[in-house]
């Protein structure tokens, strides 16, 4: 059974061109440094990739400090979005962290996807995401619904599965 949760909030790193990104972003990749590199020992240079210049990038962070404590990070693709970078520093897991950053990154791709729909069309019923799920967390991304697909395979030298969740884009 969790202990009572910490205050916090979780915030939207601002997009592209808008004020307060580069700093807000940076508190993301710290955190992912910590947790990655430091904690899991995967290389640190292949941390940041490409794929950070234009992600949306979500802060886990206790209030009233501001601490940051956590990250996910939301990749969109043509047809799908990619979840990546999840990461609950560890003296803050078990708290449903985890599960409330994976929350807020499902709530940004429903309204997202609903929000490309071109008018007149009609609105998707679903939304696809995918994640490259290291092998001890395919539990985690189990209790949300997300299906493995495929054979393990090797990501920056270690065992990754992938797994899929198709979000019903009308509830
Ligand atoms: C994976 C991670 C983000 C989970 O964060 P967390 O805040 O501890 O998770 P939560 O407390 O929200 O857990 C939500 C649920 O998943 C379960 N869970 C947590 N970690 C799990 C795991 N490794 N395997 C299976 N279930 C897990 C919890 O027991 C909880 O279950 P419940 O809802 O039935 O009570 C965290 O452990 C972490 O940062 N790990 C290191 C980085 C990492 O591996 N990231 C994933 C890369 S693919």
């Amino acid at each position: 059974m969790a202990s009572t949760q910490p205050a916090h909030e979780i915030i939207i790193v601002p997009a592209v061109g808008e004020p307060g990104r580069e700093e807000l972003r940076q508190q993301c990749y710290d955190v992912r440094i910590d947790v990655f590199h430091r904690e899991q020992g995967f290389p640190l240079d292949t941390e940041i990739d490409d794929f950070d210049e234009t992600a949306t990038h979500f802060l886990l962070r206790l209030t009233p400090s501001l601490t940051p404590i956590g990250t996910i990070r939301c990749v969109a693709t043509r047809d799908y979005y990619k979840l990546t970078r999840l990461a609950v520093l560890k003296d803050y897991r078990q708290y449903r962290f985890g599960r409330a950053l994976v929350q807020s990154l499902h709530d940004f791709v429903k309204a997202d996807a609903r929000a490309r729909t071109p008018p007149g069309s009609r609105v998707a019923d679903t939304a696809k995401v995918v994640s490259h799920s290291q092998i001890p967390v395919k539990g985690f991304y189990g209790k949300f619904g997300y299906e493995a697909e495929g054979e393990e395979f090797d990501e920056d030298g270690a065992p990754h599965q992938k797994m899929v969740i198709h979000l019903s884009l009308s509830d």
